[in-house]
């Protein structure tokens, strides 16, 4: 099929990658040409493993292109996706302002009939709202699709090409029947294609994200009581996750979630519930559970420290988690924040997020070649994220460069009793 993905970002490359993969004709589109350039280049302008060779391949066979020409790639393709942001408002709604202005370009440069697809994550209502923009528009037939993604960054060529379900809200079986056409390939595994109403559809991305944050500041929450009794959240989690009517899935305690969608999806939940005049207690709690979970660290550091005034504390990730470049509301942002607000110097080393630190902290703090060298001289290690390479690091090394044998873990990647046998004091979440 020929396929336009309009917003060429961490959904919309992926999505248009893997379409492309699997034989489709795709034209992805950005109103960014610093972007485009750089795909039309061979280059990817965010790190997520695989998407590299996945586009360099579809390009080269010439069935994926890229183009600031939103018009063009509108009238060429049959189906058409909108995979723009929608970040938080001033409200804490979700922002709409791209989704309507693609839906209203699109309409615009409309010839002949269309499936218009929201990949993009919005609120309840959006699919009938694009429906007005596009008829105000065009005289062309069109059908409107509600197909909310479920991929997880780190991991979004897995999820897209081999995904749990695919979720279509439709109102008509035109657009239905095509998208099912679509995704067969993606769900020959078994996976189910869901088909609903538009509104259902897009209420299940919120719910499945408020689910995951739930369970996020939920696991948190039982992490710090553990702290207060004297329990070792690492045995109650096992015990907990083995229940079947629970699952092992997202019980890791840690310092809060981050990254560019549980934190917007959550408030704009909370919001549009709002709007109808419900309130969400729970997701509420979530909310604020997370915040004071993000500073969780920055509290043990100055309980540990008294004042963090000349300390030098050496910062073991900065991503919002591994495997992306992506910092949106990771919790590293707020650390580094108290602690230079404190007057500790930091010097931070992450895999794959230096360059995106750097256009946020530039010389407030200094950025380390590799994880040892983060630790010359340091008082204290502190580590954010949980990169492989954090997993099984040289002890002895790690002693001998740090002033101080201190290590906070927000991410409880080392046995507490093996870690203290190589002369540490080791401080980590919900564990003695
Ligand atoms: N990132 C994720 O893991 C993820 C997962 C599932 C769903 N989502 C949702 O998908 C949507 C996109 O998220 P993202 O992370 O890919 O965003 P992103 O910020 O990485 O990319 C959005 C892209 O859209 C482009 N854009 C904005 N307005 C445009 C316009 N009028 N015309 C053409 N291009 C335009 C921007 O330049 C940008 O490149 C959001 O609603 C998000 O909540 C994201």
């Amino acid at each position: 099929m020929k396929i336009a993905v309009v917003g060429s970002g961490y959904v919309g490359l992926v999505a248009g990658a893997c379409l492309a993969e699997n034989g489709n004709e795709v034209v992805c589109v950005d109103k960014d040409p610093a972007k485009i350039r750089l795909l039309q280049r061979g280059k990817i302008p965010i790190y997520e493993p695989g998407l590299e060779e996945l586009v360099r391949r579809n390009r080269s066979e010439k069935r994926l292109t890229f183009t600031t020409a939103l018009e063009r790639g509108v009238r060429n393709a049959q189906i058409i996706f909108i995979a723009v942001g929608t970040p938080t408002g001033e409200d804490g709604s979700a922002d709409l302002q791209h989704v309507l202005a693609v839906a209203r370009d699109t309409a615009r440069a409309m010839n002949v009939y269309k499936v218009i697809v929201n990949k993009s994550t919005v609120p309840v209502g959006t699919a009938a709202k694009v429906r007005d923009v596009v008829r105000r528009e065009t005289t062309h037939p069109f059908s409107v699709v509600s197909n909310p993604e479920f991929l997880k960054q780190g991991a979004a060529i897995e999820d897209f090409m081999k995904p749990d379900r695919v979720v279509i809200g439709a109102e008509d079986p035109r657009g239905a029947e095509l998208m099912k056409e679509l995704y067969a390939p993606f769900t020959r595994t078994g996976a189910p294609i869901m088909l609903m109403d538009c509104a259902s559809a897009e209420l299940c991305k919120y719910a499945a994200n408020a689910m995951l944050a739930t369970r996020i500041s939920f696991m948190n929450e039982v992490a710090n009581v553990c702290e207060s009794v004297g329990a070792d959240v690492d045995q109650v989690r096992r015990a907990v996750a083995a229940d079947r009517r629970i699952g092992p899935s997202f019980l890791f305690p840690g310092i809060g979630y981050g990254g560019s969608c549980f934190p917007k999806d959550v408030k704009a939940m909370l919001r549009f519930a709002a709007e109808k005049s419900y309130k969400f207690a729970i997701l509420d709690a979530v909310e604020a559970v997370n915040d004071r979970q993000k500073l969780r660290l920055l509290t043990k550091l100055q309980t540990q420290f008294g004042s963090l005034k000349g300390k030098q504390i050496a910062l073991w990730g900065l991503a919002f988690k591994p495997r992306t470049d992506d910092m949106r509301e990771a919790p590293s942002v707020p650390l580094i924040q108290g602690l230079l607000a404190g007057g500790a110097s930091v010097h931070a080393y992450d895999p794959e997020a230096m360059k995106v630190a750097r256009s946020l902290f530039g010389s407030k703090i200094s950025y380390a070649d590799n994880s040892y060298t983060a630790l010359t001289g340091a008082d204290a290690l502190v580590i954010v994220t949980e990169w492989n390479e954090f997993r099984e690091p040289d002890f002895a090394r790690m002693r001998k460069l740090l002033r101080n044998p201190i290590i906070f873990d927000g991410r409880n990647l080392y046995n507490p009793e093996q870690i203290r046998a190589h002369g540490f004091t080791y401080i980590s979440i919900g564990r003695p």
